[in-house]
């Protein structure tokens, strides 16, 4: 079997401001979400302080220089909110704008076409002081924002994503009380979704209304749903998890409603605003094209119990990472098909997808990732093989390019990059899957 990739497919690896940049205080930048709780809620936020990231801030031009060695065609990163407006709704930090001039410049300058998202878990502090996702100006606030990103960089980005994984986003901070406003309610989280929505189809109309050249989409979180069984109680459970998680993102985005398997699901749908429908009719502009963020299956069965009438379940039988992903490369097969079939001709890009390994300390070691090479070979082969399928995937970013910290989900513990980052003196060593990436990149095929 051949596992070639098409000559203009976009290999790249994936980022977010606050998980690299640390320079928190500086370029006149605002407090971020993570900012504030990490010292006030040090168990919350796993210790980690975004301030001791890697270094990225300062070091962009040396990391971008690796970055064109490891013959990357494409990188991922999102504006951190808070250069851009740090302390309100209206006032813009001209020093933030510099900043990412001279980034996105010196990712030009290297030939790697850059995709950005406005918006990758690092809400202003601002936003939650004023009312967070759920205040109706948050619509406008992330437009204006968005204009502005528009306005000075939307002739060099031809790749714009609104938000990053809402459905991770939203329900983190309304439904599971692990992000700020740190609160388990259900019936705001349904409420704080459609509000994130609105906002996307602000930015997507404005980017629209601007006349560029360029493509706006969304970044989402998809995980195949698989069934329990053949009982056709099994089978709508699987309907009814895949439709919250991935559908109810992708069929607002892609088609301008929700999605129709959950008409019967009051759970979700009661607890959404009287005039949802016709906001969706009023303000709905369609993407151009979605990116998938890949990690892991998950698995659904019927329940007379839980309010959702269903509940979700771990196959033991997938190995899984210190992270806590089970690792199931055909999913990502399952997914391009998906969308093959659901959404004919809709370019997607796979926007994410990497495995972590707890640290343990010793740094050479650490540079020794066999496991990621195989990660990285096996999910590959199946982007390939889906592209010869008839999947229109045009593009695949690696999770990540160097470590991070994974904010509230688990500090600087874990281990996801091709670079490793020695957080004491910031230094950049590659990994052993930096040269495989390498090859695969060169040869723009997988073994
Ligand atoms: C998805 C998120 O977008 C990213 O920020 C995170 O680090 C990875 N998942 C790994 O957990």
């Amino acid at each position: 079997m051949n596992f070639k990739f098409p000559k203009d497919f976009l290999f790249g690896c994936a980022s977010s401001a606050y998980q690299i940049e640390a320079g928190a205080k500086e370029g006149g930048k605002g407090e971020s979400v993570s900012d504030h709780y990490h010292t006030l809620y040090p168990e919350k936020y796993c210790g980690g302080d975004p301030a001791f990231a890697a270094d990225f801030y300062h070091r962009y031009r040396e990391d971008i220089k690796d970055m064109k060695e490891l013959g990357l065609k494409s990188f991922r990163f999102s504006i951190a909110w808070t250069r851009i407006f740090p302390n309100g709704p209206t006032e813009v930090c001209q020093a933030g704008l510099d900043y990412y001039d001279d980034l996105i410049n010196a990712l030009l300058e290297a030939d790697i076409v850059p995709l950005f998202d406005l918006f990758h878990s690092d809400l202003p502090y601002w936003v939650i002081e004023m009312g967070g996702i759920l205040c109706p100006e948050f619509v406008d606030w992330f437009g204006d924002y968005a204009r502005v990103c528009f306005e000075h960089f939307g002739d060099r980005i031809p790749y714009w994503s609104t938000i990053n994984e809402p459905s991770i986003n939203v329900m983190a901070s309304y439904a599971y009380g692990t992000n700020a406003p740190f609160l388990k309610d259900m019936d705001l989280a349904i409420k704080a979704c459609h509000n994130a929505l609105l906002a996307h189809y602000r930015a997507v109309k404005i980017y629209k209304e601007m006349g560029f050249d360029g493509k706006i989409g969304a970044v989402i979180h998809v995980q195949p749903t698989y069934s329990l069984s053949f009982d056709p109680k099994d089978i709508h459970a699987m309907d009814h998890d895949f439709a919250f998680y991935a559908g109810w993102w992708l069929d607002a985005m892609i088609k301008g409603h929700y999605p129709e398997v959950l008409a019967d699901n009051t759970y979700y749908m009661g607890k959404l605003p009287e005039n949802y429908q016709e906001d969706l009719e009023k303000y709905f502009v369609p993407v151009d094209f979605i990116g998938v963020n890949f990690y892991n299956p998950s698995h659904a069965k019927f329940s007379e119990t839980d309010p959702r009438g269903y509940e979700t379940f771990r196959n033991e039988s997938y190995p899984t990472d210190d992270y806590g992903f089970a690792n199931y490369p055909q999913g990502l097969f399952d997914v391009a098909m998906h969308f093959k079939n659901t959404y004919p001709d809709l370019p997607i890009f796979i926007t994410e997808n990497g495995i972590s390994k707890r640290k343990w300390g010793n740094l050479e070691e650490e540079r020794r990732d066999d496991y990621r090479i195989r990660y990285l070979r096996e999910h590959l082969r199946e982007v390939s093989r889906a592209i010869q399928a008839g999947a229109n995937i045009q593009g695949y970013y690696h999770w990540t390019l160097m470590d991070t910290t994974e904010g509230y989900a688990g500090g600087y513990k874990f281990i996801f990059g091709l670079v490793q980052v020695d957080f004491e003196t910031k230094e950049r060593y590659r990994r052993d899957s930096w040269y495989y990436y390498q090859k695969v990149i060169a040869n723009g095929m997988v073994d």
